[in-house]
Protein backbone atom coordinates (compact mmCIF):
# COMPACT_ATOMS: atom_id res chain seq x y z
CA UNK A 1 0.00 0.00 0.00
CA UNK A 2 0.96 3.22 -0.90
CA UNK A 3 1.83 6.08 1.84
CA UNK A 4 -0.99 7.94 2.53
CA UNK A 5 -0.69 11.53 2.19
CA UNK A 6 -2.98 14.31 3.61
CA UNK A 7 -2.84 17.88 2.11
CA UNK A 8 -3.87 20.83 4.34
CA UNK A 9 -5.42 22.76 2.12
CA UNK A 10 -5.53 26.83 3.59
CA UNK A 11 -7.44 28.61 0.98
CA UNK A 12 -7.50 32.80 1.64
CA UNK A 13 -6.65 31.63 5.30
CA UNK A 14 -4.77 32.90 8.02
CA UNK A 15 -5.74 36.24 8.06
CA UNK A 16 -1.78 37.19 8.94
CA UNK A 17 1.95 35.92 7.58
CA UNK A 18 2.30 35.32 11.56
CA UNK A 19 -0.05 32.84 12.31
CA UNK A 20 0.50 30.71 9.16
CA UNK A 21 3.88 30.43 10.44
CA UNK A 22 2.90 29.61 13.52
CA UNK A 23 0.78 26.83 12.17
CA UNK A 24 3.10 25.64 10.14
CA UNK A 25 5.19 25.65 12.64
CA UNK A 26 2.77 23.48 14.93
CA UNK A 27 1.96 21.32 12.13
CA UNK A 28 5.60 20.45 11.52
CA UNK A 29 5.98 19.29 14.75
CA UNK A 30 2.64 17.18 15.24
CA UNK A 31 3.62 15.68 11.86
CA UNK A 32 7.07 14.51 12.82
CA UNK A 33 5.91 12.05 14.88
CA UNK A 34 3.92 10.53 11.78
CA UNK A 35 6.34 7.72 10.00
CA UNK A 36 4.08 6.24 7.32
CA UNK A 37 1.94 9.98 6.00
CA UNK A 38 3.28 12.11 4.24
CA UNK A 39 1.62 15.81 5.36
CA UNK A 40 1.61 18.22 3.17
CA UNK A 41 0.95 22.15 3.62
CA UNK A 42 -0.93 24.22 1.06
CA UNK A 43 -0.62 28.41 2.00
CA UNK A 44 -2.13 30.76 0.05
CA UNK A 45 0.83 32.24 -2.33
CA UNK A 46 1.83 35.00 -0.59
CA UNK A 47 2.77 33.07 2.79
CA UNK A 48 4.72 30.01 0.53
CA UNK A 49 8.13 31.51 1.33
CA UNK A 50 7.75 32.41 4.55
CA UNK A 51 6.11 28.95 5.55
CA UNK A 52 8.69 27.09 3.57
CA UNK A 53 11.27 28.37 5.95
CA UNK A 54 10.05 26.75 9.00
CA UNK A 55 8.93 23.28 7.85
CA UNK A 56 11.46 20.20 7.30
CA UNK A 57 9.37 17.18 7.26
CA UNK A 58 6.21 18.30 6.03
CA UNK A 59 5.76 19.04 1.87
CA UNK A 60 4.79 21.86 0.53
CA UNK A 61 1.88 22.54 -1.89
CA UNK A 62 0.65 25.99 -4.24
CA UNK A 63 -2.59 26.24 -4.28
CA UNK A 64 -2.79 26.94 -7.97
CA UNK A 65 -0.38 27.72 -11.36
CA UNK A 66 -0.10 29.79 -14.59
CA UNK A 67 0.46 27.62 -17.66
CA UNK A 68 3.43 30.19 -18.78
CA UNK A 69 6.98 30.75 -17.40
CA UNK A 70 7.31 34.38 -17.55
CA UNK A 71 5.45 37.16 -18.57
CA UNK A 72 2.98 39.89 -19.06
CA UNK A 73 0.60 38.12 -17.34
CA UNK A 74 -0.47 40.23 -14.31
CA UNK A 75 -1.45 38.58 -11.12
CA UNK A 76 -0.60 35.19 -11.97
CA UNK A 77 1.74 32.97 -10.28
CA UNK A 78 3.83 30.85 -12.79
CA UNK A 79 5.38 27.36 -12.87
CA UNK A 80 8.70 28.91 -13.00
CA UNK A 81 8.22 31.08 -10.10
CA UNK A 82 6.69 28.28 -8.10
CA UNK A 83 9.48 25.92 -8.91
CA UNK A 84 12.59 27.91 -7.63
CA UNK A 85 9.91 28.25 -4.39
CA UNK A 86 10.58 24.80 -4.40
CA UNK A 87 7.19 23.24 -3.96
CA UNK A 88 6.78 19.53 -3.81
CA UNK A 89 2.95 19.77 -5.39
CA UNK A 90 0.55 22.50 -7.19
CA UNK A 91 -2.83 21.87 -6.73
CA UNK A 92 -4.98 22.31 -10.74
CA UNK A 93 -8.23 22.48 -11.07
CA UNK A 94 -10.17 23.33 -7.68
CA UNK A 95 -13.60 23.73 -7.79
CA UNK A 96 -13.29 26.90 -6.51
CA UNK A 97 -11.50 28.10 -9.33
CA UNK A 98 -13.33 26.52 -11.80
CA UNK A 99 -16.88 27.86 -9.93
CA UNK A 100 -16.14 31.11 -8.80
CA UNK A 101 -13.04 32.21 -11.12
CA UNK A 102 -14.08 30.33 -14.03
CA UNK A 103 -11.66 28.01 -14.91
CA UNK A 104 -12.15 25.48 -17.84
CA UNK A 105 -10.98 22.37 -18.70
CA UNK A 106 -8.54 24.03 -21.69
CA UNK A 107 -7.23 26.03 -19.03
CA UNK A 108 -6.89 22.91 -16.33
CA UNK A 109 -5.08 21.11 -19.05
CA UNK A 110 -2.79 23.77 -19.96
CA UNK A 111 -1.89 24.28 -16.75
CA UNK A 112 -1.62 19.73 -16.18
CA UNK A 113 0.79 19.92 -19.23
CA UNK A 114 3.20 22.94 -18.30
CA UNK A 115 3.54 21.33 -14.53
CA UNK A 116 4.44 17.74 -15.68
CA UNK A 117 6.73 19.28 -18.45
CA UNK A 118 8.57 21.05 -16.33
CA UNK A 119 8.89 18.58 -12.86
CA UNK A 120 6.24 20.05 -10.87
CA UNK A 121 4.05 17.34 -9.43
CA UNK A 122 0.34 18.09 -9.51
CA UNK A 123 -3.08 17.42 -7.75
CA UNK A 124 -5.19 17.53 -9.86
CA UNK A 125 -8.86 18.19 -8.78
CA UNK A 126 -11.92 16.45 -10.25
CA UNK A 127 -15.97 16.13 -8.75
CA UNK A 128 -19.65 16.43 -9.62
CA UNK A 129 -22.08 19.01 -8.62
CA UNK A 130 -25.07 17.61 -6.84
CA UNK A 131 -27.08 17.28 -9.84
CA UNK A 132 -25.04 14.59 -11.39
CA UNK A 133 -25.25 12.39 -7.94
CA UNK A 134 -28.79 12.91 -7.89
CA UNK A 135 -28.38 10.85 -10.75
CA UNK A 136 -26.59 7.86 -10.14
CA UNK A 137 -23.53 6.38 -9.90
CA UNK A 138 -23.56 5.64 -13.59
CA UNK A 139 -23.81 9.42 -14.28
CA UNK A 140 -21.62 10.27 -11.36
CA UNK A 141 -18.51 7.99 -13.38
CA UNK A 142 -19.35 9.08 -16.74
CA UNK A 143 -19.12 12.90 -15.52
CA UNK A 144 -15.53 12.35 -14.18
CA UNK A 145 -14.58 10.04 -16.70
CA UNK A 146 -15.48 13.66 -19.19
CA UNK A 147 -13.52 15.98 -16.97
CA UNK A 148 -10.39 13.73 -16.29
CA UNK A 149 -10.10 12.74 -20.50
CA UNK A 150 -10.37 16.90 -20.78
CA UNK A 151 -8.21 17.78 -18.35
CA UNK A 152 -5.61 15.08 -18.72
CA UNK A 153 -5.70 15.90 -22.46
CA UNK A 154 -2.31 14.84 -24.05
CA UNK A 155 -0.42 14.33 -21.41
CA UNK A 156 0.03 10.58 -22.51
CA UNK A 157 3.33 10.90 -24.49
CA UNK A 158 4.28 12.87 -21.50
CA UNK A 159 4.12 10.54 -18.59
CA UNK A 160 5.34 7.77 -20.52
CA UNK A 161 8.44 9.41 -21.84
CA UNK A 162 8.95 11.15 -18.36
CA UNK A 163 7.50 8.30 -15.85
CA UNK A 164 5.71 10.91 -14.48
CA UNK A 165 2.46 9.27 -12.62
CA UNK A 166 4.05 9.56 -9.68
CA UNK A 167 3.54 12.81 -9.96
CA UNK A 168 0.34 12.40 -10.84
CA UNK A 169 -1.92 13.03 -7.91
CA UNK A 170 -6.31 13.05 -8.32
CA UNK A 171 -8.15 14.63 -5.28
CA UNK A 172 -11.83 13.28 -6.02
CA UNK A 173 -13.72 16.15 -4.54
CA UNK A 174 -17.32 16.01 -5.19
CA UNK A 175 -18.47 19.80 -5.11
CA UNK A 176 -21.44 19.56 -3.28
CA UNK A 177 -19.53 17.70 -0.17
CA UNK A 178 -16.86 20.64 -0.36
CA UNK A 179 -17.32 22.93 2.83
CA UNK A 180 -20.59 22.16 3.76
CA UNK A 181 -20.21 19.55 6.52
CA UNK A 182 -21.85 16.82 4.27
CA UNK A 183 -18.55 14.10 3.52
CA UNK A 184 -19.57 11.64 0.93
CA UNK A 185 -20.60 8.01 1.83
CA UNK A 186 -16.64 6.43 2.40
CA UNK A 187 -17.94 3.17 0.81
CA UNK A 188 -19.51 5.15 -2.50
CA UNK A 189 -16.00 6.86 -2.46
CA UNK A 190 -13.61 3.98 -2.42
CA UNK A 191 -15.86 2.83 -5.22
CA UNK A 192 -15.88 6.15 -7.14
CA UNK A 193 -11.69 6.25 -6.34
CA UNK A 194 -11.33 2.46 -8.01
CA UNK A 195 -13.53 3.35 -11.07
CA UNK A 196 -10.98 6.56 -11.14
CA UNK A 197 -7.51 4.62 -10.66
CA UNK A 198 -8.84 2.03 -13.28
CA UNK A 199 -9.29 4.77 -15.54
CA UNK A 200 -5.98 6.25 -15.23
CA UNK A 201 -4.42 3.21 -15.63
CA UNK A 202 -6.08 1.98 -18.48
CA UNK A 203 -4.69 4.84 -20.50
CA UNK A 204 -1.26 5.43 -18.33
CA UNK A 205 -0.69 1.26 -17.62
CA UNK A 206 0.20 2.85 -13.88
CA UNK A 207 -2.03 3.20 -11.60
CA UNK A 208 -1.78 6.85 -10.02
CA UNK A 209 -2.58 8.23 -6.07
CA UNK A 210 -6.38 9.34 -5.76
CA UNK A 211 -7.14 11.57 -2.68
CA UNK A 212 -10.43 11.99 -1.17
CA UNK A 213 -11.75 15.75 -0.21
CA UNK A 214 -14.93 17.30 1.15
CA UNK A 215 -15.81 18.17 4.52
CA UNK A 216 -13.07 15.50 6.15
CA UNK A 217 -12.66 16.41 9.48
CA UNK A 218 -11.00 14.05 13.18
CA UNK A 219 -14.83 12.02 13.34
CA UNK A 220 -15.23 11.05 9.93
CA UNK A 221 -11.21 10.37 8.87
CA UNK A 222 -10.72 7.59 9.59
CA UNK A 223 -13.84 6.00 7.91
CA UNK A 224 -12.52 6.91 5.08
CA UNK A 225 -8.80 6.76 5.18
CA UNK A 226 -9.37 3.04 6.29
CA UNK A 227 -9.95 2.32 2.66
CA UNK A 228 -6.97 1.15 0.78
CA UNK A 229 -8.28 2.38 -2.55
CA UNK A 230 -8.01 5.96 -0.80
CA UNK A 231 -4.50 7.37 -0.76
CA UNK A 232 -5.52 10.21 1.74
CA UNK A 233 -7.24 13.10 1.78
CA UNK A 234 -7.61 16.70 0.54
CA UNK A 235 -8.55 18.58 4.05
CA UNK A 236 -9.85 22.43 3.70
CA UNK A 237 -11.69 23.84 6.86
CA UNK A 238 -10.37 21.38 9.19
CA UNK A 239 -6.67 21.95 8.04
CA UNK A 240 -6.97 25.31 10.26
CA UNK A 241 -7.44 23.52 13.42
CA UNK A 242 -4.58 22.09 14.78
CA UNK A 243 -5.76 19.23 16.80
CA UNK A 244 -8.31 18.50 14.42
CA UNK A 245 -5.93 18.60 11.40
CA UNK A 246 -3.58 16.04 13.38
CA UNK A 247 -6.20 14.08 14.62
CA UNK A 248 -6.77 13.32 10.73
CA UNK A 249 -2.98 12.82 10.52
CA UNK A 250 -3.20 10.20 13.07
CA UNK A 251 -6.04 8.54 11.34
CA UNK A 252 -3.76 7.70 8.42
CA UNK A 253 -1.15 6.25 10.45
P1 LIG B 1 -13.32 21.20 3.07
O1 LIG B 1 -12.52 21.59 1.73
O2 LIG B 1 -12.50 20.17 3.79
O3 LIG B 1 -13.46 22.49 3.84
O4 LIG B 1 -14.65 20.64 2.63
C1 LIG B 1 -11.88 20.62 0.98
C2 LIG B 1 -11.26 21.25 -0.24
O5 LIG B 1 -11.85 22.20 -0.79
O6 LIG B 1 -10.19 20.86 -0.70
Amino acid sequence: MSQKIIIANWKANPDSPGRAVRLAKEIERGAAKSKKVEVVIAPPAPYILSVRSVIKKTKLAAQNVFWEGLGAYTGEISWRQLKHCKVNYVIVGHSERRRLLGETDEMINKKVIACLKNGLSIVLCIGEPKSVRSKGMLAVKKFLSSQLSKDLQGTKPLVASHKLLASLVIAYEPIWAIGTGKADNPEETALLISFIKTLVASGYSLTPRVLYGGSINAKNAKSFLSHKEIDGALVGGASLHLQEFLKIVQAAE
